[in-house]
């Protein structure tokens, strides 16, 4: 059996011929068993696109749902092997919305085939899934331009699509295009050169595959990994675990946690099939270091040079999500072996797939690329994902869906994250201490008109006669000084809310009460404002009133212009409010005297302990 494996990622679209050309490369290397050979034919006769003959498109387009529709729609591995070689091919299917598939497809794979259509040549969908691959560090593409038939076998055809595609490719650095003119369904230069196009000299398609070089994942880099656990077995055993990402290490080697930058030796390095000398990438190892040093779950171990430690990140990220990338919001981000909030700061700019052009841009759609900063809530361990893939790449996760919205890969660490934290001698408790009181965040949430300021400022005016310090920060009035340059959008609230989550800290950090009264309509920003202070410290009330009373009010006769179309993303009429699922105060206002809401307030401020 050959032991050489070539991992192949297969992007085209739809009617490209995709399936057709797995199909053919499946038959032809005698993978396909002979009662399966039975049902294709039968099924030929009934599904086939291809009259009177075999379609080796449903060999691949294997379930039913799927030969109905006539399209792909999953990832799926296929493997086939020749004399000299094994391949695994994952297949990853032409629509637009499964371009996360085609990333973890892409990020596996040593080459990618890209299919394109003679009569439509490079189409938007190739450029994007030429953009994914390279962007997870594919470097080598095969151009198969199929459906050569259809034009005639047309020399200047397929050397036209060849020029194009290479000249857009040339955006990605050093990669290698290897063009090949197919037609999938016949055959031609598929296994062996065709006939019918005699002017082609270069290799067939299973013969470029044959010689393709497969990609070094990082293997010859230095020793890199992810402890993902600790093991104890007596008194005196102790290891750590994990899959070696990079690089190698032998017994005797002196290797560094690089967040606390402690080093010791590599006593052991312990298998499930005994003890190792040297482990090399890819090898899930047990190592026993001496002396003991503090290791724990999510550290990273490794021989220098070491990786970086940072917390602003430039990264370019790939969004997957119908709901747009919103610069500001907190996100989720799953690096190997570690999860931490987080927010893309700042989006530099939006690639434009086409052109390669730079887009000034404030947020990201679903399949767009944009280049960004990230801040990290910790700092984390990290390489530059054309290093070390393992390092370098993090998976975007929606704190509310708990969806995966997004990939980042990190280009470098952001100047920013040179600053450091000062250490300041007079802190947050010094400061309350000397109020005699503990400072926390009263957050007042609730729709337009439904009585916060009217709530919060009876609150305020009760906490003062009881000689407490305290601060006001109101939706109207911070919008008209240090937030007067945002408006309703979801971008602008989400920003809104988070300087105001921000500003509340600062004044917690002062010592002080903070009542906060804004629609903050998002609950990821109310989630990212809570996690700004310590735990008791916040405390969220959802000022609950029903918007048909919030119509009827209408204290500023917003609701009757929102209702006439006279103001856009007027929440609760055409924006949303994500009503707060488990606040610490819930206050239904209907029938209550504002004096008594207050009172309500006070008392649980008091069970809480905010006072006494
Ligand atoms: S938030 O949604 O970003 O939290 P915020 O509390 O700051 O809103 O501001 C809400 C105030 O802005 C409302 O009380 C209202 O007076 C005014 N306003 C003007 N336009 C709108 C709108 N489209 N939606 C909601 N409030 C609006």
């Amino acid at each position: 059996m050959p032991d050489s494996l070539l991992r192949v990622l297969t992007c085209g679209s739809v009617d490209d011929g995709k399936s057709s050309l797995i199909g053919r490369l499946l038959f032809e290397c005698g993978t396909v068993p002979d009662d399966v050979m039975r049902t294709l034919v039968r099924d030929s006769r009934r599904f086939g696109t291809v009259k009177g003959r075999v379609d080796y498109a449903l060999l691949v387009d294997g379930l039913a749902a799927e030969r109905e529709q006539g399209i792909t729609i999953d990832v799926a591995y296929r493997y086939f092997q020749t004399d000299r070689r094994r391949f695994i091919l994952a297949d990853t299917p032409g629509h637009e919305q499964y371009t996360r598939n085609m990333a973890s497809g892409a990020s596996n794979a040593d080459i990618a085939i890209l299919l394109v259509d003679a009569r439509k040549g490079v189409l938007q969908q190739t450029r994007r899934h030429a953009t994914v691959a390279a962007m997870f560090g594919i470097s080598h593409f095969i151009l198969a331009v199929n459906k050569m038939d259809l034009v005639g076998f047309d020399r200047a055809v397929y050397e036209e699509i060849t020029e194009d595609f290479i000249t857009f490719s040339e955006n990605f650095g050093t990669v290698r295009t290897t063009s090949i003119p197919i037609c999938a369904r016949d055959g031609d230069n598929i296994t062996a050169r065709s006939a019918h196009m005699p002017w082609y000299m270069g290799p067939a398609l299973l013969e470029a595959l044959e010689r393709a070089e497969p990609r070094d994942h990082g293997r010859s880099g230095p020793f890199r990994m992810h402890v993902q656990g600790v093991i104890r077995a007596g008194a005196d055993f102790r290891g750590y675990t994990g899959t070696i990402s990079s690089g190698s290490v032998r017994c005797g080697a002196r290797i560094t946690n690089v967040i606390s930058r402690v080093s010791a030796q590599v006593e052991r390095i312990v298998t499930m099939d005994g003890d190792l000398e040297t482990g090399h990438a890819g090898d899930a190892v047990t190592l026993v270091l001496r002396p003991e040093i503090d290791i724990s779950r999510g550290d990273v171990l490794s021989d220098s040079p070491l990786p970086q430690i940072g917390d602003r990140l430039a990264a370019q990220v790939m969004w997957f999500d119908d709901a747009p990338l919103i610069q500001g919001r907190d996100y989720l981000f799953m690096f190997r072996g570690r999860v931490v909030g987080g927010s893309v700061s700042d989006i530099t700019h939006r690639l434009d797939i086409d052109t390669r052009g730079e887009i000034p841009a404030r947020e990201l759609r679903i399949n767009e690329v944009g280049h960004v900063t990230i801040s990290l809530a910790q700092p984390v361990v990290f390489e530059p994902y054309r290093l070390a893939p393992d390092l370098g790449s993090a998976i975007i996760i929606d704190r509310m869906t708990r969806n995966t919205v997004g990939a980042a890969l990190i280009e470098r660490a952001d100047q920013a994250s040179n600053l450091h934290a000062q250490h300041l001698d007079i802190d947050k408790h010094a400061r309350a201490a000397l109020k005699g009181q503990r400072p926390a965040v009263l957050w007042f949430t609730g729709l337009s008109g439904a009585g916060k300021s009217t709530v919060a400022n009876l609150v305020e005016g009760r906490l003062h006669m009881l000689g407490r310090h305290t601060m006001m920060l109101d939706g109207d009035n911070v919008r008209q000084g240090l937030n007067r340059d945002l408006g309703f959008n979801e971008a602008d609230r989400v920003e809104n809310i988070r300087r105001i989550a921000e500003v509340a800290k600062l004044f917690v950090d002062a010592g002080l009460i903070v009542l906060v009264s804004f629609i903050s309509p998002y609950r990821a920003e109310r989630m990212l404002a809570r996690e700004r202070v310590q735990e008791g410290e916040f405390i969220e009330i959802h000022v609950d009133t029903p918007i048909e009373e919030c119509r009827r009010r209408d204290p500023k006769g917003l609701y009757a212009k929102a209702y006439a179309g006279q103001i856009r993303n007027f929440t609760g009429v055409d924006a949303p409010y994500e009503e707060p699922e488990d606040p610490e105060i819930h206050l239904q206002t209907i029938g209550r005297a504002a004096e008594a809401l207050a009172e309500q307030i006070i008392r649980e401020l008091r069970v809480r302990g905010i006072i006494d």
